[in-house]
């Protein structure tokens, strides 16, 4: 028997370069589900004004996230890889979920706390409503799957939660869905300050490598990576600078962490922090190819996101016309 395809929902903001942590954590996963289910991605640019953004920067940089995203190999023939703020059923929804939230739950989110606190001269209802857009982004779908980093798992949960309460009231409207974490990259640490979380939007460019960063930028920041004093290649499942070393390593070369710890045995940091920037570099070096190439046919990324803008529209505007008829809006 033909059983239907899963589906898999996945987004990544578009608020500043594409980090290692996101390709690890996201998006580096998203590329083998597209062969196996269905696959719709997003750049959540409606989540990115939580943060005030220059509006000329936040075009051009949508476009070229766009253009990276097809270069890490998303495929617009196999995905549907749209722009969240062409898509008008995620605001809607958003709003009608907000309505099935409460103020206490959304107050719990340790992102809108760390971002209240990052962003304390404009801590706007956005930001606090997050989690709802969101759930409208993952809901709108049927989503089976939303493969995220670690960091995402509280926002996969309350969407589970507002799910059920609908669901709870009008009957079953929406799938309840789970998250992915991958067990090796769910968390890359900053360079810089390894008990932190690898940021796009870090002040410090030493912290994160970006996905464009040019091979001698990649090793300049591996060779200023925080350790500690031990000088022994060993991975202790602690948020340290060597262990954040050890997980990326394992992650662009597929090794295992006791792989590693024997190949890198009697070597000390230094050499071990060469060998991590000499893999990041080649593992980066056909993506960066493949942007020079996508950047510069704008047409084409346009031709790709109008098309997928069209299916996403497909799909979200029935599931909006159904929670609209249980609610008992006139159609
Ligand atoms: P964003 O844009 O902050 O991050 C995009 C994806 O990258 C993962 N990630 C990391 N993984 C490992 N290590 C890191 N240091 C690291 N930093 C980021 C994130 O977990 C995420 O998977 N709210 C989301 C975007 C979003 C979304 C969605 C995601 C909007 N709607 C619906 C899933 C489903 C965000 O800000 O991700």
């Amino acid at each position: 028997m033909n059983k239907e395809l899963k589906t898999i929902f996945s987004a990544v903001q578009p608020s500043g370069f594409l980090t290692l942590g996101n390709y690890l954590g996201a998006i580096k996963n998203w590329i083998g589900f597209q062969e196996n289910f269905k696959c719709i991605f997003s750049l959540a640019d409606l989540h990115t004004i939580t943060v005030l953004q220059n509006p000329k920067e936040l075009k051009s940089r949508t476009k070229e996230l766009y253009a990276l995203f097809l270069s890490c190999g998303i495929d617009p023939k196999k995905s549907i890889f749209f722009i969240q703020s062409q898509v008008h059923t995620h605001a809607e929804l958003s709003w009608i979920l907000s309505c099935f939230t409460s103020f206490g739950e959304l107050s719990r989110m340790t992102q809108f706390k760390d971002k209240s606190q990052k962003h304390a001269n404009n801590i706007n209802a956005g930001l606090f409503g997050y989690p709802t857009l969101m759930a409208a982004d993952i809901l709108l779908y049927n989503t089976d799957i939303v493969p995220v980093g670690a960091d995402q798992k509280q926002h996969i949960e309350i969407t589970r939660d507002i799910a059920k309460r609908f669901n709870g009231i009008y009957g079953e409207v929406f799938k309840i869905p789970e998250e992915f974490i991958p067990k090796i990259g769910a968390r890359i640490m900053s360079l810089q300050e390894p008990e932190k979380k690898m940021s796009k939007s870090d002040a410090n460019p030493s912290s994160y490598i970006a996905l464009l960063d040019s091979p001698e930028t990649i090793i300049k920041k591996f060779k200023k990576a925080v350790t500690d004093s031990e000088n022994e290649v060993k991975f202790t499942g602690e948020q340290t600078g060597i262990n954040n070393l050890i997980n990326i390593y394992s992650s662009v070369t597929g090794k295992t962490t006791a792989q590693i710890e024997t190949e890198f045995e009697g070597v000390g940091y230094g050499k071990f922090k060469m060998s991590v920037a000499q893999a990041v570099i080649e593992h980066l070096k056909p993506i960066q190819e493949k942007f020079s190439y996508y950047i510069s046919n704008e047409d084409y990324i346009k031709a790709c996101y109008e098309e997928a803008k069209e299916q996403a529209l497909i799909i979200s505007e029935r599931t909006l016309k159904k929670v609209k008829e249980k609610i008992g809006f006139v159609s």
